[in-house]
């Protein structure tokens, strides 16, 4: 009898006798059956285990072969006196498996910048609360459309479907794309020009890959979007924050700063994350500097589709004349993140380096979801979610506005904003909006605080307050909830 319970499934996919081997290995190698003890024969272990003999001899021959056992003619199975030392501490206490010893890993100086990146991996998903920044109305995607399309592409014919793609994207993706941004953003493009990627994150990457040295200085929008700070911050750029104000990203204070940088990140058409939109002065004062320095701007074009009042504000890439903005979009917003497909629309001369570098990093993005969104776009579908959500995101604004005029006053200030998914509610002069976003969280509202954004000392604190992920009736309920929150917030602070 061997001295433990072996458990071997007969309903596993796994064959017995490698089953019985794993089994015996781990047993060798944990110390439950200790060096020179000797096993039961073929037969009585095949006998107790209700297996064939051949099963027990596949699986000591293996263990012979590998040098766990060591047959003695005619004296049976042993398991072998010396096993080599680190064979024995591999089971359980693999090094850097927790409970093993510490030790020092050393990183790459590029692997310490990006694994202690700004970008929090999101936690094994909750259902977003009110008023959590970023998800949207998700359960209002077409879904029934989306499969239509899908079991039309995987219907056929499926030959190039199933073959790699070209790393800059489906072609006529690009082109309903580039169609797109024509029309809707004034961007000014053929299909050439776009690259698809795998949401703007990887275009932030690859931009900060191609375009950047380590040390390279860029400007930042502060506070803005941790994404484009750890994508640069991951290629070694030196980070010059640039305030924000009314008007957007303060030119004159970025080349106050640091005159020298080789790129600016900004987004005109609604900054991430205030809200505001930059005047034409300043970007026409950004593309004077541009041509001048002959830095490249980044402009992120992340949520332009929602827009509730006024004319939709022209991308910031129709106005250039000096061929240096990279224009990038996402679908993440629109339809929904976890698609991974957003798009580069480049300079000319920008597109063959940035689709080789594309193909070495993953090859293009999977090709039949490419394929099904073209579709999508190309049969209305798109246009009309657009026209659904905006309608349906409104509301949801409208009723945060109604709510917060009668539940928040002089808890924080929060006006209506003409775009995007969330609103910044203002804190009154003083109050740590961390603290403030702590004690929501005890109410059971999610707000972030401004100050998680920016990297300098901001003059007042925040809360960011979306209202696109849920439904009117829980936004009242949060209005209620964040309203108790700052009053506790304020009382425990009168009282320290
Ligand atoms: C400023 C900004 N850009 C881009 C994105 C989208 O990123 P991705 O396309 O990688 O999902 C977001 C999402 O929160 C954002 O806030």
């Amino acid at each position: 009898m061997v001295p433990f319970a072996l458990t071997l499934r007969e309903s596993s996919h796994e064959p017995m006798h490698r089953q019985l081997y794993r089994e015996l290995r781990e047993a060798v190698l944990s110390g439950r059956l200790a060096p020179g003890s000797r096993l039961p024969s073929t037969r009585s272990l095949a006998g107790e285990l209700h297996v064939s003999r051949n099963t027990v001899m596949g699986a000591f021959d293996q263990l012979l072969a590998e040098g766990y056992l060591e047959g003695k003619v005619g004296s049976g199975t042993y398991v072998a006196q010396k096993l080599p030392e680190d064979l024995l501490h591999v089971h359980n206490r693999l090094p850097g498996s927790p409970g093993a010893a510490p030790r020092d890993v050393v990183l790459s100086r590029r692997g310490a910048i990006l694994a202690s990146s700004p970008v929090i991996p999101p936690r094994p998903h909750r259902a977003p609360r009110a008023f959590r920044p970023g998800p949207g109305a998700y359960e209002q995607f077409p879904v029934r459309i989306w499969m239509r399309l899908l079991a039309r592409r995987w219907r056929g014919p499926l030959r190039d479907m199933l073959a790699y793609g070209e790393s800059a994207g489906y072609g006529p993706l690009r082109e309903a794309i580039a169609a797109y941004a024509r029309a809707a953003r004034a961007v000014r493009c053929d299909a050439s020009q776009v690259v698809v990627v795998s949401g703007s994150q990887q275009g932030l990457d690859l931009i900060s890959r191609l375009l950047l040295d380590p040390g390279d200085p860029v400007w930042i929008e502060d506070p803005g979007y941790l994404g484009a700070r750890g994508a640069m911050l991951g290629a070694g750029a030196r980070l010059s924050p640039v305030p924000v104000d009314g008007e957007g990203l303060m030119v004159s204070a970025g080349l106050a700063r640091q005159p020298e940088a080789r790129m600016v990140y900004v987004t005109p058409s609604h900054q991430f994350p205030l809200g505001v939109t930059m005047s034409l002065a300043r970007r026409l004062a950004l593309l004077e500097w541009v041509r001048r320095s002959g830095a490249w701007v980044v402009e992120d074009d992340y949520d332009s589709e929602f827009r509730y009042a006024g004319r939709p504000i022209a991308a910031l890439q129709g106005l250039d004349f000096t061929g240096r903005v990279i224009y990038l979009g996402t679908l993440s917003k629109v339809l929904f993140p976890s698609l991974r497909l957003g798009y580069l629309i480049l300079p000319p001369d920008l597109v063959e380096p940035f689709s080789s570098a594309r193909a070495l990093l993953d090859r293009h993005s999977p090709l039949i979801d490419q394929a099904v969104l073209a579709d999508f776009i190309a049969e209305g579908h798109f246009a009309q979610h657009v026209r659904r959500m905006r309608a349906l995101y409104q509301h949801r604004h409208d009723t945060f506005i109604e709510a917060a005029q009668k539940e928040l006053e002089g808890l924080i200030e929060v006006e209506p904003q003409d775009a995007g998914m969330h609103l910044v509610g203002w804190l009154p002069e003083g109050v740590d909006d961390a603290a403030a976003s702590r004690r929501a969280i005890e109410h059971g509202v999610e707000a972030p605080p401004l100050s998680a954004y920016a990297l300098e000392r901001q003059p007042r604190g925040g809360l960011l307050l979306g209202f696109t992920a849920t439904g009117t009736r829980e936004i009242r309920e949060g209005v209620r909830r964040l309203a108790q929150a700052l009053q506790a917030n304020r009382t425990a602070a009168g009282e320290r």
